[in-house]
């Protein structure tokens, strides 16, 4: 069985389309058959296959199905020919890097030999298709579907609640997928039925290199380990299985023999590809190297021919090459590359050797094949790094080789170069007929390698004994260890710094003396890897002891130091001191002595060690059936079609006919008259579109608010960079998005004022937006008044907080199609279908009910898809409208991150006045806010950061807000904007408080928790009734549910006995003050009984279309007729549509969820209204009245099954507060300034959730995505204010190893709220407010830290009062822990000696 399928379906697949193909000699190879094509790769189905062309033509099977191309564009990559020339669109464009997982596929190799099939995950984005040859690829489609059964991957995503938007899905579906195959390959024991050979923690490894935006990890890790043989079910989380008493029969079956991932008829045909010719450029699987040599020397000779050697293409995604190669040069079928052998003294590992193949060789080396103990260590540690090397799917492919290339040639910042500097491997070196071996050394050192040049394998030394052997009785030792800090502990992140340090040592009565020792450093911001010879001369042939190891790192620091333009230099130098520190420490004591015997026990790799799992997690829900099905925790609409891949977004709808396609050109530059745009090149572009191609009366018009219009493109003058220019439009995504990039703006700065780049520049100029009055906050009390009444007072304390990156998994995207009479319907990812629709009818100035703006679902939004889609869905309108084409966009990673504005930046200043026992009596704030070039949402800022602030009675009360207008990119709504700022501001004052008076911000939290009248004083008739102030409660709740006090001992006591690490704790509560909106339905009843429904609000994976769904089956219910029980899966909410359902206005503020269920319950109101009587009727002729029946009774009689409404919430009830509290513990590690966060407790009063699946989905996702901000995420301009942390390498969201070790939450059910929809709470946004409990428990390690730093410095009392910056990231938290701290502590050990 295949994915469900029956095998005999594999029967040969032929794409049917005609292209001539022409024979044309080449070059006098092996095979030499070339084909002269007609098409490219964009008109791929043209593609016309012959049975007997097997040989030089492309063959490979997808999802069983054969496809066979003789004609293909050697550049085109796996996931472009599966999105557009095959119904496969699972497999989703994140990032196109390598970076994000979602482009995720199985690949399966036959091995003719060993008769067996290798399977393994790759990056289809970076999988050049030409090297797939006789390859099976397997997407999650392939695994099932919901017409043959959906495979139990994907109904346990649905079960567990583990899809939300559903963009990551699919790839987290194959790389489960793979895990569990890969399994079932191992020799363990028969794991019991049901359940594969996977341990949990394998299991949840599995998805580690995928990112998901949505979900908070946690409930995918259920999934992964619910597959897992030593799972215990009773701790997997919530899911639609079961509600007590999990048992391994209530979950989907798996059936491990179902699975086989390669197509009995491609073993058959195995053959390599030879030559694949396209047009102008070629692809060659050279056999051995002397076809190698000769190919390499034919083009390089032959001038200006470029050549590419291919080994896994991973390094494209780093270094995103434009360039079109002649000839690709495929290494891997030529069997000295590609083999690894050993003999007596090394390990001869070839170029084109996988990162994973030499993981398990390495792994696999075992004392009976001669390797002593020592070099059995050394290996398993090199391997033990390499795991960390990029994700699971790019260590697949990556080469060793390719790896060292890149950082020979392009200074890469390679972990191999650095781990096999250490351990002095060698290379060889193949230059024409010249082959040579140089140390690794000498290679990095070399002019970087030319084009002629490869590089055939690497040479890793066994241990040889220097002195005295090393026999188990010789007092000689070798140690090794390797280092890297990087942002995720489990890779796929650059190193800050790596290291690895080879030591030999003698152990004898006077301690332990080095008799030789190898320091290699890399990835720290120089050209490559060094060994940092003056130590390494410094330390041999002496005793180590403090004073020694105090000069080595001392003098380690000068010897790590990073190129000038390399970020956090002192940061990376303090990591190479603590690295050393942590090599050499452990072998003395602290007064100097050997620390031996047991050196070699404790430094030897420990065979037996397990990782443990990443996460574990409880879930509290209190449902209620009152109004059933609303409030069940029911399965998210779409769930399942968005695992398998059948789920449809924007870009997966098929081009029609003629489609072109279409990039932005963006300013670079903030302030400057754009003189004009030059392409590199006009070849393959249709048109670049500019403000001048806007129909005459139309406007310059991109998005609106309620404050105003903003541009679509930048007219004379670029307001900053970023800003759009103009639009490419071409025949290929590709090569619109290569125009654009190559394009070339001329620029004019003469005689322009400089740009306005910070908010001080900005209040200097007076450059700011109108906040007007309705959305101005109310100051509160008596500010002088307070200030007087205080017994203390701080002044002028600041804190500035950064932006966030929303980071949805699907990019801005959209696809305008010309219609006739002069109108266009345009598919669009966006949350606001309805202004799109209004910006787009003025900019092409037709009327509104020419443009039809369609969205279905929305790949993630966060509110970047509310303002910042609308110019992507204009500009394609306008293209479209201007060519007479349809035209659509599917944003690069790259431009999205550089256009889309992001979060509000924030400079705040604030003056506070309290009391001895910590009450607050005056807050004084001043904010700037930079706001970017236009008003987007901004004004709204003010309003939301002192709504989220005023969570404390602070007195007095009073503020100045600037928005300021800046030549930076318009900032907008992203997640509880301004909120999340100002409940963290609220903690910093709390914390300063505290911190000033040497009191427990804890205790200073409570001693200023509102009473009701102060709520009632701050939030007026948003605080509700007093008994709708559940704080108190939560707040109580959680300090027992956490076991609050027993941890802060606990914590307390490992700081005490902890000199490197330091734990915090701390339990913040949170106030959000939602808004609800007025917003639309209708429900309608098909003469089946189907209900079709239709609202306002978007389903942007915050599970809208579920609760809807809910509604409605509750409130048709209420007809009482037989048979309304199953009526939820008679409903199917559709796409919004904005000339069938106008008003739909934004989806955002968390609250259009739960007005769209209104809105739906008012429709459904009316229809039970009309059908009750009916139905009344015939219950009078008739025992039973079904559902079916009443309504074919119905529409016989005529009765109007449709029905429309429009909620609009009451002035007096539309704002409320939503409650929640969290506590989280972390651990800091004092020498690299790492932070684990081992616990997060959340408690969240959502009312009487509507379903309380979907919000604990929604609470756990924003608490993660609020960790993002607090800190990992750097959203990082250059001095031009132009985004430069813009992808996947320099912008880091969290990962499951990143997220709480263990993640509690509990929905508290706060009953009866006379004025909710069915007395429900909001959950979308809130919650990210939470996650300042890790900023605020970072902080309280960090505390200690610092204390522990003044006693070793030899000074009284604490040191707390410092800022501890948004996002605390590894070098913030460092630097605060001291830099200096490991020659500190040293110092303080030889001075007290
Ligand atoms: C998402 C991601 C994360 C990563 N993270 C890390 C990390 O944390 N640490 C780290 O060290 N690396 C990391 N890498 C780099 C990765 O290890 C390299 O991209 C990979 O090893 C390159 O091998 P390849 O086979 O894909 O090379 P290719 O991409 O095929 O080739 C790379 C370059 O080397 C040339 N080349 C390849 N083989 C030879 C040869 N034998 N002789 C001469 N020239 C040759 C090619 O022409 C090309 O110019 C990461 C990569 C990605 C995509
Ligand atoms: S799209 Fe391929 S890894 Fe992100
Ligand atoms: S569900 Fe994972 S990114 Fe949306």
């Amino acid at each position: 069985m295949f994915g469900g399928q029956d095998s005999q379906k594999w029967t040969t697949f032929v794409r049917s389309a005609s292209l001539t193909l022409t024979p044309t000699p080449r070059l006098s190879f092996r095979t030499q058959i070339c084909f002269t094509a007609t098409t490219d790769s964009s008109t791929m189905e043209d593609t016309q296959l012959t049975s007997t062309q097997h040989n030089q033509s492309l063959v490979f099977a997808v999802n069983g199905e054969r496809f066979e191309l003789s004609n293909v564009d050697p550049s085109t990559t796996l996931l472009h020919f599966l999105r557009s020339h095959t119904r496969f669109k699972s497999v989703k464009l994140g990032c196109g890097e390598g970076g994000c997982g979602a482009c995720n596929v199985l690949l399966s190799k036959y091995d003719s030999k060993l008769k067996q099939v290798e399977d393994y995950t790759v990056s289809s984005c970076l999988t050049l298709l030409c090297s797939v040859n006789a390859c099976a690829i397997t997407t999650t489609e392939g695994l099932g579907n919901i017409k043959d059964g959906f495979h139990s991957i994907h109904q346990r995503f649905a079960g567990f609640h583990a899809s939300q938007c559903g963009f990551c899905t699919p790839g987290m579906c194959v790389s489960l997928f793979s895990a569990l195959v890969n399994s079932e390959k191992t020799h363990r024991h028969e794991p019991a039925l049901g359940f594969s050979k996977l341990t949990a923690s394998e299991a949840e490894k599995s998805i580690s290199g995928n990112l998901c935006r949505c979900t908070g990890y946690r409930p995918i890790a259920d999934v992964c380990k619910s597959f897992a043989a030593d799972v215990d079910m009773e701790d997997l989380g919530l899911n639609s299985f079961w509600k007590k008493g999990a048992k391994l029969d209530k979950l989907p079956f798996y059936d491990s023999k179902q699975i086989t991932t390669y197509p009995e008829f491609l073993k058959n045909e195995y053959k390599t590809t030879g030559v694949l010719s396209h047009q102008n450029n070629s692809w060659y699987s050279p056999l051995s190297i002397e076809e190698l040599m000769s190919l390499v020397e034919y083009s390089s000779t032959d001038n200006g021919v470029m050549v590419k050697l291919v080994a896994g293409n991973t390094g494209i995604g780093y270094y995103k090459e434009t360039e079109q190669y002649d000839k690709y040069i495929d290494l891997r079928f030529i069997p000295e590359l590609s083999t690894i052998k050993k003999d007596g003294s090394h390990i001869e590992v070839g170029a084109t050797v996988s990162i994973s193949k030499l993981i398990l060789a390495l792994k696999e080396e075992k004392n009976d094949d001669g390797l002593c103990l020592e070099t059995n260590m050394v290996f398993k540690r090199i391997a033990s790094h390499l795991e960390k090397i990029g994700t699971e799917s790019i260590r697949n492919v990556a080469s060793i080789g390719g790896n060292l290339v890149m950082a020979q040639r392009k200074n890469f910042p390679s972990d191999i170069a650095t781990v096999l500097l250490a351990v002095k491997a060698k290379v060889s070196i193949l230059t024409g007929v010249k082959r040579e071996i140089l140390t690794l050394e000498e290679f990095l050192e070399n002019p970087a390698l030319d084009s002629r040049s490869v590089l055939l394998s690497v040479f890793i030394p066994w241990l040889k004994p220097t002195k005295n052997g090393y026999s188990e009785k010789s007092n000689t030792e070798i140690i090794f260890q390797t280092y890297r800090a990087s942002p995720r502990p489990l890779g796929n992140a650059l190193a800050y710094l790596n290291a690895a340090f080879l030591a030999e040592i003698s152990v004898c009565d006077s301690g332990v003396g080095i008799n030789s020792i190898r320091l290699a450093f890399g990835s720290f911001g120089v050209k490559h890897a060094i060994s940092a010879s003056t130590v390494e001369n410094f330390l041999v042939g002496k005793t180590l002891s403090v004073d020694l190891i105090y000069e080595a790192v001392k003098l380690i620091r000068v010897s790590v130091s990073p190129e000038s333009g390399t970020t956090h230099p002192a940061y990376r130098s303090s990591l190479a001191v603590s690295f050393l520190f942590d090599f050499l420490w452990p072998l003395v004591k602290a007064d100097g002595t050997c620390n031996s015997p047991g050196i070699r026990s404790r430094m030897t790799f420990d065979h037996t060690e397990t990782t443990t799992l990443l996460s574990s997690a409880k879930q509290v829900i209190e449902s209620s059936h009152e109004h059933y099905p609303v409030g069940e925790p029911i399965v998210k609409s779409s769930a399942a079609i968005q695992a398998s891949g059948e789920a449809v977004f924007v870009d997966d709808i098929p081009s029609p006919l003629n489609c072109l396609h279409g990039a932005f050109i963006y300013s670079t530059k903030p302030l400057a008259r754009v003189k004009g745009v030059k392409l590199k090149s006009e070849k393959d572009v249709n048109s670049v579109i500019t403000f001048q191609d806007i129909p005459k009366g139309g406007d310059n018009i991109g998005a609106k608010t309620l404050f105003g219009p903003e541009p679509l493109f930048a007219d004379e003058l670029t307001q900053c960079a970023g800003q759009l220019i103009a639009f490419t439009v071409a025949d290929t995504q590709k090569n619109a998005d290569v125009a654009a990039d190559t394009a070339m703006v001329d620029y004019d700065i003469e005689d322009l004022d400089p740009p306005i780049l910070t908010v001080e520049q900005a209040v200097k100029k007076s450059s700011f937006f109108e906040v007007p009055s309705i959305v101005s906050p109310s100051q509160v009390g008596d500010f002088s008044k307070g200030m007087a009444e205080s017994d203390h007072q701080i002044h002028s304390a600041e804190i500035q907080l950064p932006s966030q990156y929303y980071f949805y998994m699907e990019t801005q995207t959209a696809l305008a199609v010309p219609d006739e009479d002069n109108c266009i319907v345009v598919y669009s990812s966006i949350q606001v279908p309805e202004y799109a629709q209004s910006v787009i009818a003025r900019c092409l100035n037709i009327p509104e009910h020419n443009v039809r703006v369609i969205t279905r679902r929305v790949g993630g939004g966060f509110g970047g898809k509310a303002l910042k889609a609308m110019p992507v869905a204009t500009a394609c309108a306008l293209a479209a409208y201007r060519l007479g084409r349809p035209v659509r966009t599917y944003m690069n990673r790259k431009t999205d991150m550089i256009m889309a504005g992001g979060r509000h930046p924030m400079k705040i200043n604030y003056t506070i006045g309290f009391k001895s026992n910590g009450k607050i009596t005056a807050l004084h704030l001043d904010i700037l806010i930079n706001a970017g070039m236009s008003t987007d949402v901004s004004p709204m800022l003010p309003w939301n950061v002192m709504a989220a602030l005023k969570k404390y009675n602070f007195g007095a009360l009073s503020f100045d807000f600037k928005v300021c207008k800046t030549n930076h990119s318009s900032k907008s709504a992203m997640r509880a904007p301004g909120e999340v700022q100002g409940s963290f501001i609220a903690e910093a004052v709390i914390e300063h408080v505290a911190s000033h008076l040497s009191l427990d911000p804890g205790f200073v939290r409570e001693v200023n928790f509102h009473s009701f009248n102060s709520l009632k004083l701050f939030y007026g008739v948003g605080a509700g009734e007093p008994l709708e102030y559940t704080l108190p409660t939560l707040w109580d709740k959680l300090m027992k549910s956490s076991n609050f006090d027993n941890r802060v001992e606990k914590v307390n006591k490992f700081n005490k006995n902890n000199i490197w690490r330091k734990k915090g704790v701390s339990r913040i509560p949170i106030l959000h003050e939602v808004l609800l909106r007025s917003t639309p339905g209708k429900v309608s009843i098909l003469r089946d009984g189907s209900v079709v429904v239709e609202v306002g609000g978007i389903e942007l994976g915050q599970g809208l279309w579920t609760k809807v769904k809910q509604m409605t089956a509750y409130c048709l219910k209420a007809v009482q007729c037989d048979g309304t029980d199953g009526l939820l899966e008679k409903v199917r909410v559709i796409q919004a549509d904005t000339l069938s359902m106008v008003q739909g206005g934004f989806t955002s503020g968390s609250t259009t969820s739960e007005a769209s269920c209104e809105a739906v319950r008012l429709c459904c109101n009316v229809l039970v209204e009309r059908l009750v009587s009916l139905k009344e009727k015939l219950k009078e002729q008739m025992d039973s009245v079904t559902w079916e029946l009443l309504i074919t009774q119905a529409n016989i009689h005529a009765v109007n099954l449709s029905a429309s409404s429009f909620f609009v919430p009451e002035f007096t009830s539309m704002r409320y507060i939503n409650y929640g509290a969290a506590v989280s513990e972390v651990e800091v590690n004092l020498l690299t300034g790492e932070t684990k966060i081992l616990q997060t407790d959340i408690i969240y009063d959502c009312g009487q959730s509507l379903n309380p699946a979907v919000d604990l989905g929604q609470i756990e996702g924003a608490f993660v995505q609020g960790i993002g901000f607090f800190m990992l995420e750097e959203y990082l301009t250059n001095s031009d204010g132009l985004v430069i942390a813009d992808g996947t390498w320099t912008y880091k969201i969290p990962t499951i190893d990143t997220i709480p070790k263990q993640l509690n939450v509990q929905i508290l059910n706060s009953g009866y709220h006379k004025n909710r929809v069915l007395s429900s709470k909001a959950s979308g946004e809130p919650p990210l407010l939470l996650a300042a409990s890790v900023h605020c428990a970072t902080r309280s390690a960090i505390k200690e830290a610092r204390n522990q730093l003044c006693s070793w410095k030899g000074l009284d009392g604490s040191d707390s009062m410092f800022q501890l910056d948004v996002p605390a990231t590894m070098p913030v938290v460092k630097t605060l822990c001291g830099l200096d701290n490991v020659e500190t502590y040293l110092r303080s050990l030889l001075s007290s000696s």
